[in-house]
């Protein structure tokens, strides 16, 4: 009884946050939620929902501290080494060679924390197209719903600790002038923006969309909605790229072709991909 006037309040509060400020977490998983918010009644050393949400009336700046708790924005380049290599040796080669006709590529980071991830598919595409890369039109849509978090993805500056295990190459896409800022070479093929990922209206058209590490915080029925927009978010044939601890909802799995199993790699098949295994393209 008393678990159920908790879940009730939980409710109540995340309705009120809706209502006030516009950010949905009415569908998020209850467990990580409950888990963030104690966090903010232990510092303001109260007990229930009830009381934090006269705190969220009194106190407007609670909010921000509330979602930067909520977004949860740890993240790293290469994450998960494997499965970026995937990507580097299967996926990228093969949207290069489509592409080649029209050198241009659409990538979307959705929920791309403080920028490390789309940063490491701009230097991946990088060492494939040397020089090159000017002739491309490339473009990796890099999104997230907290703006602290991207500022600080904008800056590009990243702390020495965590770039040290990355290897020579890849630290060679760092300027060492006493901070450990993204190249520009690397910096221009990134554009950064707030976006919703429960609200928005999807990006279209994208070739690879990594959503990393973020369906994870939803519960089982925004996930499927999620899905379905991911999945028409990209072209034909363009490649989706989940966090490992991540999978398609039930009714989107047959729509996609399993490229890795462990690194839940995914390729959107449709008409245009069937006809070229048939051999029926020109
Ligand atoms: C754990 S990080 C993942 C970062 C990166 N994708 C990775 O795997 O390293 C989750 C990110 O999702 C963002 N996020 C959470 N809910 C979101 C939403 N509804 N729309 C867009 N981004 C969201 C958070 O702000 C956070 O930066």
């Amino acid at each position: 009884m008393q678990a159920m006037a908790h879940d009730e309040e939980l409710a109540h509060l995340l309705e009120k946050i809706y209502q006030d400020s516009a950010l949905d977490f009415r569908e998020y998983r209850k467990t990580s939620l409950r888990r963030r918010i104690a966090r903010r009644l232990r510092a303001h050393r109260i007990h229930s929902y009830s009381e934090y949400a006269a705190i969220l009336d009194a106190d407007p700046n609670e909010y921000q501290r509330l979602l930067d708790d909520l977004a949860i924005n740890v993240s790293d380049f290469f994450r998960d080494r494997e499965a970026f290599s995937v990507i580097d040796t299967l996926v990228l080669p093969e949207l290069i060679r489509r592409r080649q006709a029209e050198r241009r590529l659409k990538i979307w980071s959705a929920g791309c924390a403080s920028g490390e991830e789309p940063y490491s598919i701009g230097i991946m595409l990088n060492r494939h197209l040397g020089d090159r890369i000017v002739d491309w039109d490339i473009r990796i849509y890099a999104t997230d719903l907290h703006e602290g978090t991207l500022d600080k993805a904008r800056l590009g500056i990243y702390d020495k600790a965590k770039l040290e295990s990355l290897g020579e190459d890849a630290m060679s896409y760092f300027s060492l002038d006493g901070s450990y800022r993204i190249t520009d070479r690397i910096r221009r093929l990134v554009r950064f923006g707030r976006h919703n990922l429960t609200s928005d209206p999807v990006i279209s058209r994208v070739d690879l969309l990594l959503c990393r590490n973020v369906l994870i915080y939803f519960g089982r029925s925004l996930q499927k909605k999620l899905c379905l927009n991911l999945h028409w978010a990209l072209s034909e044939g363009g490649f989706l790229f989940l966090g490992e601890a991540e999978s398609l909802s039930t009714p989107i799995e047959g729509r996609f072709e399993v490229i890795d199993k462990r690194w839940k790699i995914y390729r959107k098949t449709g008409a245009t991909e069937k006809a070229r295994h048939n051999g029926t393209e020109a």
